[in-house]
């Protein structure tokens, strides 16, 4: 099947605290959105990205722009922005209305996850290929986790049970249309798309992450980026 991927751009970056969309903050000289769509078509995956920016930002329309020629010219991948919405599943939802029907499968990312390897596209996609309609990168933690009310300690769950979940995650595209039509979409403790196929039923299956993977989220992910890429100049 075709792949089709939902990147997710349109957040305002409040924990990064730079005062502009997360996609627009520089890291090694580049906005974090180009670093995430290079890795994006990079991969090789996809026959079309649909890039979901902050509503009338044209920095980002014009970054989108500007890939979508470049890769106009070997026809293999179409790349286009359009508008998000409040909330990430309102942002994903958003993107998948944007999608062509050929996508049967569909990724959703986050530009945030900005230096994201290769590798992971390639092991989700090829999960849900061999018809896992439901499949997410995970690592294994490393911190004990606690559940806490108030200031208070209420349970330690067992470690050795839990993963952290990256992006891309992949899905059947009926699917994950399906269970975006669904009421708690719209619920604002959305943090990914797939606990709403969790809700529905469905078998969500974890393929391994990459360290590579992690999201820019705070200034101290924003210096390991800027680290890695200085790493890696000749
Ligand atoms: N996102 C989006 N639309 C939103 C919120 C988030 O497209 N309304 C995207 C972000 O652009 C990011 C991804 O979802 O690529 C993961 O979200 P997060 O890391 O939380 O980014 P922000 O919401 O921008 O950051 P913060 O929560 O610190 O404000
Ligand atoms: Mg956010």
């Amino acid at each position: 099947a075709e792949v089709g991927v939902v990147l997710v751009a349109a957040g305002s970056g409040q924990r990064l605290g730079q005062g502009i969309p997360k996609a627009r903050v520089l890291c090694g000289g580049r906005t974090l959105l180009e670093h995430s769509l290079e890795s994006v078509v990079a991969s090789g995956v996809a026959a079309s990205v649909v890039v979901v920016v902050p509503a009338g930002d044209a920095v980002l329309s014009a970054v989108v722009d500007q890939a979508g020629r470049r890769t106009a010219g070997d026809r293999t991948v179409r790349i286009t922005a359009v508008a998000g919405g409040a909330t990430r599943a309102a942002s994903v939802r958003a993107g998948l209305d944007a999608l062509p029907s050929s996508a049967g499968v569909v990724l959703v990312h986050d530009a945030a996850r900005a230096l994201t390897p290769p590798a992971v596209f390639h092991r989700v996609a090829a999960a849900v290929r061999a018809g896992s309609p439901a499949v997410i990168p995970v690592l294994p933690v490393v911190d004990t986790v606690k559940v806490v009310t108030g200031d208070v300690v209420t349970a330690t769950p067992d470690r050795a049970v839990l993963r952290a979940v990256q992006t891309p995650q992949g899905f059947d595209a009926r699917a994950l249309r399906a269970a975006h039509a669904s009421a708690t979409a719209s619920d604002p403790g959305v943090t990914d798309d797939a606990m709403l196929l969790e809700a529905q039923g469905a078998t969500v299956r974890v393929v391994e992450g990459d360290a590579l993977a992690f999201k820019v989220t705070t200034p101290l992910d924003l210096v390991i980026a800027e680290a890695v890429l200085a790493a890696r100049q000749p």
